[in-house]
């Protein structure tokens, strides 16, 4: 009889076992030697969030796969080829998060949090799931950072948040980006352009190809953003040239402001997003060079979400960064990961059992030290020193255990000094202090 463990049936579980399991294609690990880079940005962004009054966020990184569908919109590449989704034992749908804001805006409904405030101010970090073909800079599993305001209509909450995004990018010391902004419309306006675009995207129905022909009928926006086909519609009407008058002064509010605070921008009337959700205005931090995975960072207005997906009619408007695709454009050389101020290379067990409480001082005190436990030969550990990188490396033997008198070496300049093994904790304290 076939046994099953797991998914699998038994044959493939065991044939599975005589392999090396590696991480699946597309996902990648972060390394310690990573980290200091991740942990930078993560820091530079919640200051700065927090400086505008933005509070942190946690949702789950998995939802009811109809939140997704209604929210970025089932003639979405997302949803229509990318998203993770499976049945739960119970025969629920379920899918993993491909992007953050219909999570936050769930979240945002079902605490009420529209109750407190007339302007709610949400960030949030963590992994997203796509299922795109991997290359650089497009994974499966990534990382965001992203901020979502909602409550306000006033321009001056969309430029607050170009502001804002301008500012990260600065403290993170990324240069040669281009930020494109557009104007997608709201649904008053949105109307007399598909018509538009309907008729100029008729003609050219028969060359495009089948997902094209068929969001032709659904949703003709969608086509714009075609990875096949997008080339052909450089000509194609725009959205600009059909906002209607509210519409109009919101985007002439938005450029004025950003002038008038000197952020540099673009107007791009043929950035489309690859999310449904989309209303007024809309941008995009490109890098400068040509490229598949040129964009670091993107967001937009979306007035019309939260009712979408069951709310109040509460507009909204945010923005999400790639945390893979902004540390490649971030110079890492000083983000190393950090060194241990002491290592104590205690020789033999009765050394090690002496120097053990010490270890355990200095680190209730915030000093970084470390040790080889084993009690390995004085060569070796002196390796392991340098190794760690360690400032100084405090040598105890068992003619420095006789002597009660300790050897400190400071690993850059090889002087030494002697230090009382009696009294080791405070002297150490004193000679560590700024290592
Ligand atoms: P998005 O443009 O789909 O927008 O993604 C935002 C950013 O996530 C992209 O600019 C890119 O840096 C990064 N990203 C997307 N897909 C991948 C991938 N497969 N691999 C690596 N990085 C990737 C959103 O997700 C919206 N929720 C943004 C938003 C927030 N709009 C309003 N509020």
């Amino acid at each position: 009889m076939t046994r099953v463990v797991g998914f699998l049936i038994e044959s493939e579980y065991d044939r599975g076992k005589q392999n090396v399991i590696q991480a699946i294609k597309g996902v990648k690990d972060i390394l310690p030697d990573d980290m200091p880079a991740w942990q930078h940005l993560e820091a530079v962004a919640r200051t700065i969030f927090e400086e505008y009054g933005f509070s942190e966020i946690r949702v789950p990184v998995f939802e009811y796969t109809d939140l997704f569908a209604r929210s970025i919109g089932v003639s979405t590449d997302i949803v229509e080829k990318e998203m993770y989704t499976f049945e739960d034992r119970d025969g629920r749908k379920i899918t993993l998060r491909p992007e953050g804001t219909a999570g936050v805006v769930r979240a945002f409904i079902e605490h009420k949090m529209y109750a407190d405030a007339s302007l709610v101010k949400l960030y949030y970090l963590g992994p997203m799931f796509r299922h795109e073909r991997p290359q650089k800079g497009r994974y499966r599993q990534f990382y965001q950072v992203g901020v979502e305001a909602l409550g306000g209509t006033h321009p001056h909450v969309d430029i607050d948040i170009l502001v804002m995004l301008h500012r990260l990018f600065a403290k993170l010391g990324i240069t040669g980006l281009t930020l494109q902004v557009n104007s997608l419309g709201d649904s008053q306006c949105r109307d007399a352009y598909r018509d538009a675009l309907k008729a100029y995207l008729k003609e050219k129905l028969p060359t495009l190809c089948a997902d094209c022909q068929r969001r032709y009928e659904t949703n003709p926006l969608r086509v714009l953003d075609c990875k096949v086909d997008a080339a052909k519609f450089s000509d194609s009407p725009i959205m600009l040239d059909h906002l209607c008058g509210p519409c109009k002064d919101h985007f002439a509010m938005v450029e004025g402001g950003l002038k008038k605070l000197g952020i540099p921008f673009v107007v791009n009337p043929r950035l489309v997003r690859g999310l449904d959700y989309y209303t007024r205005t809309t941008f995009e931090l490109v890098m400068d060079h040509e490229g598949a995975q040129n964009t670091v960072a993107a967001g937009g207005r979306y007035d019309g979400l939260v009712k979408e997906i069951g709310g109040p009619a509460i507009p909204g408007i945010g923005f999400a960064l790639g945390v893979e695709r902004a540390i490649s454009l971030m110079d890492t050389s000083r983000l190393k990961p950090a060194r241990p101020a002491l290592f104590i290379a205690a020789l033999g067990d009765e050394a090690v059992a002496l120097v053990m409480p010490v270890i355990h001082a200095l680190r209730n005190d915030g000093i970084r030290v470390e040790t080889d436990y084993g009690g390995a030969s004085l060569k070796s550990q002196m390796k392991k020193a340098d190794k760690y990188g360690a400032a100084f490396t405090l040598i105890v033997g068992e003619q420095e255990m006789q002597s009660r008198t300790a050897v400190l070496r400071n690993m850059a300049t090889k002087e030494q000094v002697a230090v009382s093994l009696d009294n080791a904790v405070e002297e150490l304290k004193t000679r560590l202090s700024g290592a």
